[in-house]
């Protein structure tokens, strides 16, 4: 079994390999190629936590996975991360554990490759600039994914905490330097939606995090956040403006995205304005932009297929090039 560790998984892929492991996800996905059984929910109430298991299989590919994200909002207190959690690989050929991978990572990473995956497929080639609200946990890959995807000048960051906003603008500004765009903290959400060809939301917002009317013709938008009923960073105005609303999966969001869930009960939109998802854009069954000046919305949840073809990749490239600690 191999043991592999942020820094072990940094070494052996880069963002656009994790787009295009991600984009063969949701092919799978699509195809009808993966089994992807609802997650589980054991509540640790004496504790205020909670331990999700989440399961999925690819016959295919010969490999099953199953990532425990536990949720203990309290471990701030205790010093502790708030959400641990562990991606395990399991050779389907034979049931045995390949690899146990620093899940926390696996998830920032192929959750900032969907954005890229959605971005490579609906925006626009010639995108110049881009737009980040919310510099948590999630920001860096965000970030990351979109520069790798699209050659962008400038990404302007906006965060309600003005200290996490300075602190990420400076760190990115020398981590992301390779990519050659100017990172520059926004002044309001206004500031940095405004001439933004792409904008990532990465907030657990209940309230919109920006102004829809503010949002340029041609923009693509990834809405990452929201995952509960009561959820909303996504300015409802902007699904209206919308030529085309696109999903990781359709029935992911539909049973957990307030962003989707809470215009739909109020009828600002119904399900006749959904285009579908993007594994079904990729093999070629739902069209994807048709013109420049097409605003598009990806809203995504998080699916587990993601998290087995981007760790049985990581994986594979982690047994070629002799990374990781072995544990028999
Ligand atoms: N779609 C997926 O697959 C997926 C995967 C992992 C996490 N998530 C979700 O993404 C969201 C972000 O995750 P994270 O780990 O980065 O969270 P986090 O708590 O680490 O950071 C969230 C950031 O958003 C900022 N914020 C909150 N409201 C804001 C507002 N109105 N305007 C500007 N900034 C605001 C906060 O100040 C904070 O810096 C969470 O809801 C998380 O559950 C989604």
């Amino acid at each position: 079994m191999l043991l592999l560790s942020k820094e072990d998984i940094k070494e052996v892929i880069t963002m656009r390999e994790a787009v295009e492991a991600v984009k063969e996800s949701f092919r799978l996905f699509s195809a009808g190629k993966s089994n992807v059984p609802l997650r589980t929910n054991i509540n640790v109430p004496e504790h205020d936590g909670s331990m999700l298991f989440m399961p999925s299989l690819v016959e295919d590919l010969d490999m099953g996975c199953l990532k425990v994200v536990n949720v203990f909002p309290e471990n701030v207190k205790k010093g502790l991360p708030t959400t641990p959690a562990q991606v395990i690989l399991i050779d389907a050929s034979n049931g045995m554990v390949a690899s146990v991978l620093d899940g926390t990572y696996v998830t920032q990473l192929r959750t900032g490759a969907a954005s890229g995956a959605a971005f490579d497929v609906l925006a626009n080639k010639d995108c110049e600039k881009g737009a980040l609200i919310g510099t948590g946990g999630q920001a860096a890959t965000q970030l990351e994914a979109m520069l790798a995807v699209r050659d962008l000048e400038e990404v302007k960051i906006f965060d309600l905490n003005r200290e996490r906003l300075q602190a990420f603008v400076e760190s990115m500004n020398q981590e992301l330097d390779g990519y050659g765009a100017h990172i520059l903290a926004a002044e309001s959400s206004d500031d940095a939606v405004e001439d933004a060809d792409l904008l990532i939301c990465a907030t657990p917002s209940s309230t919109p995090v920006f102004d829809g009317n503010r949002v340029k013709d041609g923009a693509t938008l990834s809405c990452v956040g929201s995952y509960q009923p009561h959820m909303q960073e996504m300015d409802p105005v902007i699904l209206t403006r919308a030529s085309g609303i696109y999903f990781d999966s359709r029935e992911a969001v539909l049973s957990e995205a307030g962003d989707i869930l809470i215009p739909l009960e109020t009828g600002v939109i119904t399900e006749d304005d959904f285009t579908g998802d993007l594994g079904d854009v990729l093999l070629g069954n739902v069209e994807g932009r048709r013109a420049d000046d097409e605003i598009i919305v990806f809203k995504t949840v998080g699916i587990g297929t993601q998290d087995l073809v981007t760790a049985k990749k990581i994986y594979d490239r982690a047994v070629e090039a002799g990374v990781g600690t072995n544990w028999d």
